[in-house]
């Protein structure tokens, strides 16, 4: 009873209604929900904390920045969905609303959009000197196994380097990007390495233009920190899994290198293996055992000379429950 009237008298109010319906399935910073909402960073930040008391939202810490999203369990969760059912989402505010964090995301997109533009051609020699590869690209090949899979899923493919490694494993691979520069240079590596049955097209991984149910292994080497909706993304490239399908996630574990944010557009700064989880559970997947990877020694931790943070990578297996009937591959009819 008074968790319900806590979370009630917390949700009537309308700018504290109009956060619940922004954040319905975003994740925002306080900056950014004042540029929604129209309205000073103390006003929103006193909305968001009733709301988080209420235990509607939850604040989640990320360096220098802090997120809010909505709880999804927990006892005021019911309330929230409740509320949701009953808004008219026509209202003119929330349509204002709405509109305002359309502007608010491509502007988010176009930065990390711009940022991989400018790197593209540096962008192995960067990675490099942030982890481990081969050992990573070692475990991947275990974790794909012998093979030979039939359909090979690579989003974020960038510059292709991904889809090289595995090629010898798959009768088909395809690599999706969002970056017309990263898709010009993962096709000109498959050329030069005559690997036909390998091919990269442009798309997005909140909006795969592939049909669900049919491939065999995706992979996320990568992408994951730079998305501002993880867990949408995760869940999207589950529904292009057939029953028994694997996704292999590989990415940076927890960190508090704030400088990622900042100079390389990082979104999220590493995942916790619950969160990752989290996102593995909510599409319908059941996480494998997960590998870590410590960080180099500190003599290898080096660019050009200069000390870089040691960061750990991760690499997360998920299987999809294989309780559907096998579905026909048509990979060519999706490229
Ligand atoms: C750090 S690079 C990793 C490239 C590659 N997976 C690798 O490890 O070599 C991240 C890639 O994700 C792509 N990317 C970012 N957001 C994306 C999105 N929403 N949909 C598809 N690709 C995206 C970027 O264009 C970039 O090429």
């Amino acid at each position: 009873m008074d968790v319900l009237v806590h979370a009630l008298k917390a949700a009537g109010e309308p700018t504290r209604l109009r956060i619940l319906v922004v954040l319905e399935r975003n994740e925002l910073t306080v900056g950014e929900l004042c540029r929604v909402l129209g309205q000073s960073q103390p006003r929103v930040s006193r909305h968001l904390k009733l709301l988080v008391d209420a235990g509607l939202l939850e604040r989640h810490a990320e360096g220098a920045s802090a997120f809010f999203r909505p709880c999804l369990d927990g006892p005021a969760r019911r309330l929230y969905e409740t509320v949701l059912d009953l808004v008219e989402a026509d209202e003119l505010v929330l349509r204002t609303d709405r509109a305002r964090l359309e502007a608010v995301r491509a502007e988010r997109a176009e930065v990390a959009a711009s940022y991989f533009e400018s790197l593209a051609p540096d962008w192995d020699r960067i990675r490099a000197a942030h982890v481990a590869d081969e050992t990573v690209e070692r475990a991947l090949l275990d974790a794909v196994g012998p093979g030979p899979i039939d359909t090979l899923l690579d989003i974020g493919t960038g510059t292709g380097r991904i889809l090289e490694i595995l090629a010898p494993r798959c009768r088909r691979g395809l690599g999706i990007d969002r970056s017309r520069e990263m898709l010009h240079l993962a096709r000109t590596r498959l050329d030069s390495l005559g690997l036909e049955h390998c091919a990269v097209r442009h798309g997005d991984i909140y909006q795969l233009d592939i049909p669900s149910g049919t491939m065999d292994v995706a992979v996320l080497h990568h992408v994951l920190h730079f998305l501002d909706r993880p867990g949408d993304a995760v869940r999207e490239v589950a529904r292009t899994l057939r029953p028994g399908g694997r996704l292999l996630v590989v990415d940076f574990a927890r960190h508090e290198v704030e400088r990622l944010r900042t100079e390389y557009a990082h979104h999220r700064l590493g995942f916790a293996d619950g969160e990752v989880m989290a996102f593995c559970s909510d599409a319908g997947l059941e996480l494998e055992p997960v590998a870590h990877f410590a960080p180099a020694p500190p003599e290898h931790a080096r660019r050009d000379g200069e000390a870089v943070e040691r960061l750990t990578v991760t690499l997360w297996g998920a299987r999809k429950n294989a309780i559907a009937p096998p579905v026909v591959h048509d990979l060519e009819a999706a490229s």
